[in-house]
This record gives C-alpha cells, sequence and structure tokens, in this order.
C-alpha cells in the first residue's frame, strides 16, 4: 500500500470513533470511503446498518454483509463520514469528483455530525484548484455551461459518464472560490442545475486528517 493510501486508511479507522453502537450510519463514496467501508465492517455486529450515498457504496457495504437501508425509512442519522477532494480549514469543500455529489449532499443534510476523513493533501487554503463538479439535467447542459462562463469558470462535460440519477456532470475549471457559501447558493439557483459540489452551507463537523504525524483532528470552530 503507497503512503497516500496508508493515510486513507488511517483516516477511515479512526472515524469509527465516531460510530454509536446500534446507529445507521451515513456513508460516503470514493477510495477513502471504501476504506471507511472495509473498517466498518469489522464492528458491522455493533452496528443496525447504514445508509449509502451511492450505488457503489451500497455494492461495498451488502458486499461485507453490512445491512443497507434506505434514507426514507430513517428518521434521524448521528453520523455522515465520507472523504472530499478540496477541504479548508473552514471545513467548506469540493466533493464530487466521484460524481455522487447529489445523494452525498442529501445523507449529509440528514446526519447530525459530518465527519470527514481525508488525506492531508486535500486540505487547501482556497477551493478551487480542484474542477468544481455539477450535477445538470441533460437538457441543461449547454446553459449551465454558459452561466459557468459568466462566473468566470470554464466548464468540461465529464465525458461518458451519468451519475446514479441519470444526469451529467460538468467539471468547471479555473473558480477561486474566496466565497463557498454565496457561490454554493448561486449555481443551486441556475436553472437545470440538480447540485452544486460545494457543501458549505453544510460543512464538515470534524476533519480527521491523515499526515506524516498520524492523524489530526480538526472541529469547525
Ligand atoms: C465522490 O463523489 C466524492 O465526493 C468523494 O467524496 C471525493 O471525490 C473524495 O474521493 P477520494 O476519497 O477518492 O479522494
Amino acid at each position: 500500500m503507497n503512503e497516500q493510501d496508508a493515510r486513507k486508511q488511517a483516516v477511515a479507522k479512526a472515524a469509527l470513533a465516531y460510530v454509536e453502537d446500534d446507529s445507521i450510519v451515513g456513508v460516503g463514496t470514493g477510495s477513502t470511503a471504501d476504506f471507511f467501508i472495509d473498517a466498518l465492517a469489522g464492528i458491522k455486529g455493533r452496528i443496525a446498518g447504514a445508509v449509502a450515498s451511492s450505488e457503489k457504496t451500497a455494492a461495498r457495504l451488502q458486499q461485507h454483509g453490512i445491512r443497507v437501508v434506505e434514507l426514507n425509512s430513517v428518521s434521524e442519522l448521528t453520523v455522515y463520514v465520507d472523504g472530499a477532494d478540496e477541504i479548508t480549514e473552514h471545513m467548506a469543500m469540493i466533493k464530487g469528483g466521484g460524481g455522487a455529489l447529489t445523494r452525498e449532499k442529501i445523507v449529509a443534510a440528514v446526519a447530525q455530525r459530518f465527519v470527514c476523513i481525508a488525506d492531508a493533501s486535500k486540505l487547501v487554503p482556497v477551493l478551487g484548484k480542484f474542477p468544481l463538479p455539477v450535477e445538470v439535467i441533460p437538457m441543461a447542459q449547454s446553459y449551465v455551461g454558459r452561466q459557468m462562463v459568466k462566473l468566470g469558470g470554464m466548464p468540461r462535460l465529464r465525458q461518458g459518464f451519468s451519475t446514479d440519477n441519470g444526469n451529467l456532470i460538468i467539471d468547471v475549471h479555473g473558480l477561486s472560490i474566496v466565497d463557498p457559501v454565496a457561490l454554493e447558493s448561486r449555481i443551486n439557483n441556475i436553472a437545470g442545475v440538480v447540485t452544486v459540489g460545494l457543501f458549505a452551507q453544510r460543512p464538515a463537523d470534524v476533519l480527521l486528517l491523515g499526515g506524516a504525524e498520524g492523524v489530526r483532528t480538526l472541529r469547525r470552530a
């Protein structure tokens, strides 16, 4: 296992401390979340089940024998554990590199606590170097693309990709996101946008960051 994967695995294991006995756990998507699913398998007898943020995550949970529960049959989730493509010290994130941003945002909205697990390369001073994913209804692709240009970005359609919801992803390059809360509202208000991959209005509550010195815990002020 390479160094970066070892860090992802370390933060994934550390996130188990936030999982309460007999609870339903919200589970994210991506390579770091995959390490969390593998860790969760080790304590599966202690939890009631999991809500998945993507079909891929649901399949991995099931392979481990973890019960997957529909979000609509759950009234509360104590914790949601997921990775990020970028995160600031204020806990605002870019997510959606894996294309699961809409379901991730929904499950995160239900959870009382968002625990972000990431290797140290994900911590940035300003969001935007990682292209911002925007999930769009197919017929709105060109219109939304033009709106992204007006915001100063360079939109690129993610080729050959369709989300779990049957939509497209536009990756917006070249943005320097100084006010992620405002930009999240602005992009979400564009007709045809399903979800923008900015998680600033509901940021992470805890960041478990894996670096050379081990796992650091940062909390939202
Ligand atoms: C999935 O859609 C994303 O939001 C992921 O959470 C994000 O891309 C992080 O993925 P990695 O853990 O693979 O870097």
